[in-house]
């Protein structure tokens, strides 16, 4: 158990996809994902017990694609690592059971992981040349993780060292994105539908408050910009796409103003050598660039993972940060008690 690029199995089934990596060290070898989104989309969101029974089905199927991929049998894994929460208790569940039953089974040291951790280092990933990815950490770093159910701002003092300095008071960014987006029509998870209107769109014919824009704390606040862009619906009554297009534009214009303007104060606050950002959110072409423009007026580095499947929820993320828990031998002391923690937080 001494190799310095352990070879990991990972779960993770935090959410609505069901996913599956081999990792080796920072390189990924490979990074499967089941998404269930078409299965969930006739419910306009996800269905907790359909998630679980998808998962159910497609867990197996994925373990083994992902060990294909990476032209790799159970006896060259070191360790498994799975996602331990946040998520939905039940679909987290079958994660758990499964990395349980294959470290018994194949007698491996098994890691428990943090899924917002996961995002977090998502830039660190390297691919399988052990290229891209961030080759010299600087910290203090700040993190900003944007996605369905979260939206926080993390400072980092080190792999394992972290503390929570903002998150969102009421809705996540993502789950704020695919509201307006059902409420303009264009199907779930309506984020990138949204996002992709919205290039056509005139983001100043519609005004958006920036929420908290006057506070200096760091937290956010996406269930008034839900609010605005319902109340602006009912008020426009039937609209074409261009008046839709002009409606994305000017709400993704203030939602990721608001992100980048809390972003901002964090940094002006902690003052850190580079800033990570993750989450499936980050697939946003908007908020991607104004992070980049934003930082780079106060010369700080951005990182972000080399490819959008690092992004949204993904287990090659969840062997990244495993590689860390390994390398401080950070395993599971009795496998047989862990339990999912559905809030865990940083
Ligand atoms: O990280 P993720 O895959 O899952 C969670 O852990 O929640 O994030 C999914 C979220 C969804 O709300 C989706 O609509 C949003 O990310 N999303 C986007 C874009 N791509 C994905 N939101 C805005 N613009 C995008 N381009
Ligand atoms: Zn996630």
């Amino acid at each position: 158990m001494s190799s310095t690029e352990p070879k990991i199995l990972s779960i993770d089934t935090s959410c609505d996809e069901t996913a599956a990596a081999v990792t080796s060290g920072l390189k990924i070898l490979s990074n499967v994902i089941a998404s269930q989104v078409k299965t969930h989309a006739k419910f306009g969101g996800v269905e907790p017990g359909v998630a679980r029974r998808e998962h159910q089905k497609l867990i197996n199927p994925v373990i083994q694609e992902s060990l294909k991929q990476a032209k790799i049998g159970m006896e060259g894994i070191e360790a498994i690592a799975v996602t331990q929460g946040p998520g939905l208790a039940i679909a987290l569940e079958v994660g758990i059971e499964k990395a349980k039953e294959l470290a018994q089974k194949f007698q491996k040291p098994l890691i428990a992981v943090n899924h917002m951790e996961g995002h977090l280092l998502s830039p660190f990933a390297q691919d399988h040349k052990g290229e891209r990815g961030i080759s010299y950490p600087k910290f203090l770093a700040l993190g900003l993780l944007v996605s369905g159910g979260h939206t926080e701002l993390v400072l980092m003092k080190d792999f394992g060292k972290y503390e929570l300095v903002g998150q969102t008071l009421d809705d996540a960014a993502g789950e704020c994105f695919d509201k307006v987006a059902r409420i303009l029509e264009l199907g779930y998870p309506g984020g990138p539908a949204l996002s992709k209107m919205a290039q056509a769109g005139n983001d100043g014919a519609f005004r958006f408050p920036i929420p908290l824009k006057w506070s200096e704390d760091l937290n956010f606040s996406f269930s008034g910009l839900k609010t605005a862009a319902l109340y602006l619906s009912q008020k426009l009554g039937d609209i074409n796409s261009e008046v839709k297009a002009d409606f994305a534009a000017s709400f993704e214009k203030a939602a990721v103003a608001h992100l980048v303007d809390k972003l901002t104060k964090a940094a002006v606050k902690f003052k850190p050598k580079m800033i990570l950002i993750g989450g499936g959110v980050i697939n946003n072409q908007r908020l991607q660039r104004e992070v980049k423009e934003g930082m780079a007026y106060l010369s700080i580095p951005v990182h972000l993972a080399f490819e959008n499947d690092l992004l949204t929820d993904n287990a090659a993320m969840i062997g990244i940060s495993a590689n860390f828990k390994f390398q401080r031998e950070e395993f599971v002391k009795d496998p047989e008690k862990l339990e999912r923690i559905p809030n865990l937080s940083f």
